[in-house]
């Protein structure tokens, strides 16, 4: 039996560290938990991606009373700029939670179902989609979703 050793580069740093780009996303990220509707779960989860044409589009989550009807932060981002911008791939991502006290302590990742379709939307344009963490404690950085998700099912995973 051999063991299989994936290569996962997961950057760990402070916002001091970041560049002004990062931050502005960021930023946009935590002002986007202010439109999560977590009724239910009191956890506000604020998503921002920069398209490859510099713009931003917002997501959050959106939760409803049977739950699996609600949606995740990254979820309504990525389907709102595939909806409007079609022909433009996501160059970044980033990813911003609070609950009741304020933004959480560890910077928060993205649900398996996400990585899946974040995933899809890396492969549809071919390129590589930076994905930000961010929590109080500090920010995770990947520069591809593949980081987020290894041994994946995508496309050529039918061939
Ligand atoms: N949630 C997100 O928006 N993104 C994630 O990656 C994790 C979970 C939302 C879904 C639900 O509205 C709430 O957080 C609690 O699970």
């Amino acid at each position: 039996m051999k063991t299989i050793n994936l290569n996962i580069a997961i950057r760990y740093c402070q916002l001091d560290e970041l560049t002004g780009a990062d931050l502005e996303l960021i930023d946009h990220a935590m002002k986007a938990t202010d439109n999560a509707y977590a009724e239910y779960s009191h956890f506000y989860v604020g998503a921002a991606l920069r398209l490859a044409n510099g713009r931003i589009v917002i997501g959050a989550n959106q939760e409803n009373a049977a739950f699996p009807s609600g949606l995740c932060a990254e979820r309504t981002a990525v389907f709102s700029a595939q909806a409007n911008f079609p022909d433009q791939s996501i160059e970044s991502l980033a990813l911003v939670a609070c609950n009741d006290n304020g933004l959480i302590d560890n910077p928060v990742t993205p649900c398996g179902a996400c990585r899946q379709v974040l995933l899809g939307v890396e492969e549809r344009y071919a390129h590589p989609m930076r994905v930000l963490m961010y929590g109080k404690s500090g920010v995770y950085i990947v520069d591809s979703v593949k980081d987020l998700l290894p041994l994946s099912f995508v496309d050529s995973s039918m061939k």
